[in-house]
């Protein structure tokens, strides 16, 4: 595709942002519906956020990721923030209509929507175990409570910070946090348990949030982080018999959400994953 005069910008910004899989796989993902788009990684410091968000004004950049750690931060210079971003607390894909910046979240949508599509369970009814209380598990706990399982936990190592998330959540349906040490007591009743944590992320491969084999064996054990593809504790549970779901995904989702929204058209998920893949071999 041409570049010229037409061609609608857009492009993520973070700090650091070289390791960004999002401009490999939104310019394949341009190319494969035949847009005349361009997607690029933008280095934009903390105390450059505010210039940067005036210049996707001022440059008429379409629509712009944000990842860490801007994610909060870029709330106060938007004009209009969706609910479910407001709620979660956190912006990662901005829309540009005019001038008018709307900010969204995709990130717990497309974690929900990848965990559908790839493991085929319905959440509604279920009860899921979250491990961790951080950024991450903001989203995935809220667009999952919208799903109307029958109840989520929130466990985490710092049990403060899970029962702030679930008292944040509880308009949206049965959530409770805990501590670790609140395993014991619920951990034969789990559906689904979610790694939101950082545990295990590269390059810390060999560390695991919790020993999988402790959940019933029909439980879906499953990850948000995709750097390893399959992280320690999701290789223990597959060992183990049980049905996994990696975070590659939620990263294809959240995208192709931003995607639909930037340019109205479905997003070809297949190219975009084959092209993450294709850039963390
Ligand atoms: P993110 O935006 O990626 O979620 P975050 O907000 O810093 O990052 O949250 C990291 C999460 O991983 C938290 O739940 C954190 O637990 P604490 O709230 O107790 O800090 C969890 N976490 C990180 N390292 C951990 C470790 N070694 N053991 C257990 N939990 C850990």
């Amino acid at each position: 595709m041409k570049i010229d005069h037409r061609t609608l910008r857009f492009g993520v910004i973070g700090d650091p942002i070289a390791q960004s899989k999002s401009p490999v796989m939104m310019n394949r993902a341009f190319e494969a519906v035949g847009i005349n788009g361009i997607y690029m990684a933008f280095h934009v410091r903390p105390e450059m956020l505010k210039a940067a968000v005036d210049g996707i004004r001022g440059l008429g950049l379409r629509g712009v990721n944000v990842t860490i750690p801007h994610k909060l931060a870029v709330m106060a210079y938007l004009d209009e923030i969706d609910e479910a971003a407001q709620v979660i607390g956190a912006v990662n894909t901005i829309v540009n209509d005019d001038g008018k910046l709307t900010g969204y979240n995709t990130d717990g949508i497309g974690y929900v929507r990848s965990l559908k599509e790839e493991t085929g369970v319905q959440i509604r009814g279920k009860r899921i175990l979250l491990l961790g209380a951080g950024g991450a598990a903001r989203g995935v706990a809220y667009a999952l409570a919208k799903e109307q399982p029958e109840q989520i936990w929130i466990a985490n190592r710092t049990a403060e910070r899970a029962a702030q998330l679930a008292q944040a959540l509880r308009p949206y349906g049965s959530v409770d946090g805990m501590g670790l040490e609140g395993l014991d007591d619920i951990k034969h009743k789990v559906d689904i348990v979610i790694n939101t944590t950082s545990v295990g992320m590269h390059p810390q491969i060999d560390e695991r949030p919790a020993d999988p084999r402790m959940f019933p064996q029909g439980a879906v054990l499953s990850d948000l982080i995709y750097n390893p593809l399959k992280t320690r504790w999701l290789l223990e549970a597959e060992e183990s018999g049980y049905r996994i779901h990696g975070g590659l995904g939620m990263f294809v989702y959240q995208g192709a959400y931003a995607f639909e929204y930037w340019t109205g058209k479905q997003a070809p998920v297949d190219v975009m994953r084959e092209a993450v893949e294709q850039a963390l071999r």
